[in-house]
Parts: structure tokens; C-alpha cells; sequence
């Protein structure tokens, strides 16, 4: 039996960071990976998925420079090298990754870890037939697709008609036609790239609206960019059935068919606990979701769950802060998490930002708010550099406090600019404190202060 102080299942962003900080704090640690350090995030979403849409964007404006006064002619696009490039990014920070845990000494084995109980040593795992103890452990399995019940749908999966986040990034010729099903965060992003880059992209979202839980004037203008872009959507349809080369819809009481090449399975994510040996410690699981409190714990005393594996907010950057939070206790460090300021992004372009409260959810908590709208054309940068596009900046503020309480965009830039917004809703700043920031001058962020100006 190997002892360690820490176990930590699974090397996305979450384990990679909490092994990371146990080791920091001066704990043995070993991190279990049965596929790729970094996880999802690094190898089959956000990082790869950047670097394709970047890509699409330096073509987007080769194509579209002529309102700036530049002309490009013969513009190609490569997307097999741009599917190389994206492979080697992914091989540099996975290394990179790789090269952190071998500086903060954590032990990583590279197999799947399964949990088979409790005894003296601590909890015990099994990985490539050697067990494993420590008197921590750390669940941070991530998520893996949803499949929703969809006739043809596990068919469509095996024989390659029908694809997840992990097979698109990956595909090395463009589909003429694209059938996303699901208009949340990964359909949508996917849907502008593959339609920047050639495809003709229909996005089939059952909800009225696209992005999700995203403000909803923001969404509708968002919609309308891709749009503009040539992306056709049908919402308020629900995706029935797939055979051959083709998807079936129900949408106001009619069936419809659509074509498609290839059709992107993005309805969701759900938890990776399933076979994992929770049950071997009692560990409370609600809807495949590791149940944690406010400092990650579990039901179990000393074992915490961290990252898209407790279902709380499924983006990699929340899994990073609860990873610090689940060590800060194992320490005995006074930390907790907070959820009120997640930023979130959608790396379209334009580029969606949002952290806190919409005009809705405030609403919905009976909190009474002033929303403020500020048309983007109110930044100088982002007139000088943008043609033909809407954005939008909606601040909400508490009436009562003043307070700042949600920022949501969509311009250039928004996925950079939105921290400054988190920080403001973390300090529980109110208008007349933030007002005395100075912005820098001339760029797109600063139309948050002009607003705050408007109330
Ligand atoms: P999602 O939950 O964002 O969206 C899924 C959408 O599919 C929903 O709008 C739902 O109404 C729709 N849907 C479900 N069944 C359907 C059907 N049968 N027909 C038509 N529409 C249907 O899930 P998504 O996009 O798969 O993303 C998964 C997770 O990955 C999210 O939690 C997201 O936060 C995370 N992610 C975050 C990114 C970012 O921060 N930029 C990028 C990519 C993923």
C-alpha cells in the first residue's frame, strides 16, 4: 500500500489545482488521470476550442477588411492546420501542467482510481491494481456529455454521424452542413466557428432564447450577430429522433427535417461519479452531484468534491477557486465559497461577458434594482474598431444600497474586461465607489463607468 496525506481523483482543473496547493501546503499528494492531465477544459474545451475560434477570427477579418480600409486577397482557410496548431497548444499546456506537479512533487498516476473503502491509513483507492491511501481525499472527476433520449442518438454517436465537444474539435474537414443541437455555451460557440469557417450551421435549442441563463436582451443580441454571420436557429424545438443524414424536430406542433453532415450533441453535462466507489464511503450523491457545503465538503468528514463533479457551476475557473477553498480548509485556513461573482464567457464574436445578477434574478430574489443600458457605441475604442455590429453593456444596481450587483456585455473584448466587473460585485462596491476608478482611456471596459453615470 502507497500512503499519501492526499488523494486527489482526477486532473482537470480543479485536481491539478488542489494537488497543486496540498503539495504547496507541504501534504504528499497523489493525483489520479486516466486520460490527459488538464482534463476537459485543456484537452477538449475551453483551450481548444479558443484556439480554433481564434483562428476564425483572424479569417473573419482578412475577409471583412474592407470597411477598415484593408483588402485581402486570396485569403484561405486551413482548418487541418488549424486543427494541428490547436493540438500542439493543447501538448504544450498539458506538458506544462504535467511539469507543475513534478515541481510541487505530487505523485500523479496516470490510470483510472477507484475508491474501495476506509481503513487505518485513511481512504483507500485502487489504481492499476496498487491501492492507495490517504487521510484526504478530493473528488474532481469533471463531467462528461449529457445524452438526452433522442431516437438514433447513441447510433448517431457510435457510427461518428453525431458528434460531442470531443470529437469536433477534431475533426479535420468542415461539414457543409452543421446541426447543433442544444444553443447553450458549447453549441453556440461551436456554431459560430464552424460557420466563420464554411459550414451552414442550424442551431435546434428547445428554450425560446439562446445562451441560457444569459440576460435575455443580451442573448436576443447575440442571436442576431450570428445571425448576421449566416447561423440559422430554430428555438422552441425539441430535437426527436436522427437516422441517416438526418435530424427531426418538433417546433410549434409541426415535424421538421433538417439535412446535416454532421450534427454536435451539446444539450448538456452531467457529473462523472458513476462506478467511482462513492458508495464504499457513503458519500451523498443528488442526481449524479457530489453534494457539497460551503467549504466543499462532503456528507463524509474529510472528503471533498470540487469542479463540474459537484454539478455547482460547471466552468473551469469555479473549479480552481474551489479547489483553493477544499485546501484552505484541509490546512485549517479560514476560507469559503462564494457563488454571487462567477464570471462567465462565450468566446463568439462578439464575445458574451456576464457575472451576478440579470434584471431576472434579481427580480425573482425581490430585490429591487436599477438596470442601466449602455449602447457600446459610448466607448471610442470599440467604435473605432468594430463595423456594422451591436453591443450592449447592462449594469444592475441595488436601489436600496447602491451597490453593484451584475454586469453583462456583449462587444469585443467582454471575456477580458469582466473581471474588473467581478472584482466589484466580490468588494460590494457601490456606484459612487466605483465612479472613482479611473478607467483607462480610450477602451471598451469604460463604458461600465459611463454607465454608472447614467443613474
Ligand atoms: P448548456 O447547458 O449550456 O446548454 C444546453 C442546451 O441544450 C440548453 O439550452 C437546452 O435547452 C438545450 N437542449 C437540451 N435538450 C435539447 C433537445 N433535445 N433539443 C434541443 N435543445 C435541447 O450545455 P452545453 O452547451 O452542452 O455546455 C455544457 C457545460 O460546459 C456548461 O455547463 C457550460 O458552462 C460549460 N462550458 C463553458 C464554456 C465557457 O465558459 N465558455 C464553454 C463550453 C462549455
Amino acid at each position: 500500500m502507497k500512503i499519501f496525506d492526499v488523494l486527489v481523483i482526477g486532473g482537470g482543473p480543479g485536481g491539478y489545482c488542489a494537488a497543486e496547493r496540498a503539495a504547496a501546503g507541504g501534504r504528499k499528494v497523489a493525483l489520479f488521470e486516466e486520460r490527459a492531465l488538464g482534463g476537459v477544459c485543456l484537452n477538449e474545451g475551453c483551450v481548444p476550442s479558443k484556439t480554433l475560434l481564434n483562428a476564425a477570427k483572424y479569417y473573419d477579418h482578412a475577409r471583412h477588411g474592407d470597411a477598415f480600409g484593408v483588402t485581402v486577397e486570396g485569403v484561405k482557410y486551413d482548418h487541418a492546420k488549424v486543427v494541428a496548431r490547436k493540438d500542439k497548444v493543447v501538448k504544450t499546456l498539458v506538458a506544462g501542467v504535467g511539469s507543475k506537479m513534478k515541481g510541487h512533487k505530487v505523485t500523479v498516476v496516470k490510470s483510472r482510481a477507484i475508491i474501495t473503502g476506509k481503513g487505518p491509513e485513511g481512504f483507500t483507492v485502487i489504481a492499476e491494481g496498487e491501492t492507495y491511501a490517504g487521510k484526504k481525499l478530493i473528488i474532481a472527476t469533471g463531467s462528461e456529455p449529457s445524452v438526452p433520449p433522442i431516437g438514433g442518438v447513441k447510433e448517431g454517436l457510435a457510427d461518428g454521424f453525431v458528434l460531442t465537444n470531443r470529437e469536433i474539435l477534431d475533426l479535420t474537414t468542415v461539414p457543409k452542413q452543421l446541426v447543433v443541437i442544444g444553443g447553450g455555451v458549447i453549441g453556440l460557440e461551436m456554431a459560430a466557428y464552424f460557420q466563420t469557417v464554411g459550414s451552414k450551421v442550424l442551431v435546434v435549442e428547445t428554450l425560446s432564447k439562446i445562451a441560457g441563463p444569459t440576460d435575455d436582451e443580451i442573448s436576443a443580441l447575440l442571436q442576431k450577430e450570428l445571425e448576421k454571420k449566416g447561423v440559422t436557429f430554430a428555438l422552441g424545438a425539441m430535437v426527436t429522433g436522427i437516422s441517416g443524414n438526418t435530424v427531426t424536430y418538433q417546433q410549434g406542433g409541426k415535424t421538421i427535417e433538417a439535412k446535416a453532415d454532421k450534427v454536435l450533441l451539446s444539450t448538456g453535462r452531467r457529473p462523472t461519479t458513476a462506478g467511482l466507489g462513492l458508495e464504499t464511503i457513503g458519500v451523498y450523491v443528488d442526481k449524479g452531484a457530489v453534494v457539497t457545503d460551503h467549504h466543499l465538503r462532503t456528507n463524509v468528514p474529510d472528503v471533498y468534491a470540487i469542479g463540474d463533479a459537484n454539478g455547482k457551476w460547471m466552468l473551469a475557473h469555479t473549479a480552481y477557486r474551489e479547489a483553493e477553498v477544499a485546501v484552505n480548509h484541509m490546512l485549517g485556513k479560514r476560507d469559503y465559497m462564494r457563488y454571487f461573482a462567477v464570471p462567465s464567457v462565450i468566446y463568439t464574436s462578439p464575445e458574451v461577458a456576464c457575472v451576478g445578477d440579470t434584471e431576472e434574478t434579481a427580480k425573482a430574489r425581490g430585490v429591487d434594482v436599477d438596470v442601466v443600458r449602455v449602447p457600446m457605441a459610448y466607448s471610442g475604442r470599440w467604435v473605432a474598431e468594430t463595423h456594422g455590429e451591436e453591443g450592449l453593456c447592462k449594469l444592475i444596481v441595488e436601489k436600496r444600497t447602491r451597490k453593484l450587483l451584475g454586469v453583462h456585455m456583449i462587444c469585443s473584448y467582454a471575456g477580458e474586461i469582466i473581471y474588473g466587473a467581478t472584482l466589484m460585485l466580490e468588494m460590494k462596491l457601490d456606484i459612487d465607489e466605483i465612479k472613482e476608478l479611473i478607467f483607462p482611456h480610450p477602451t471598451v471596459g469604460e463604458v461600465i463607468r459611463e454607465g454608472l453615470f447614467m443613474i
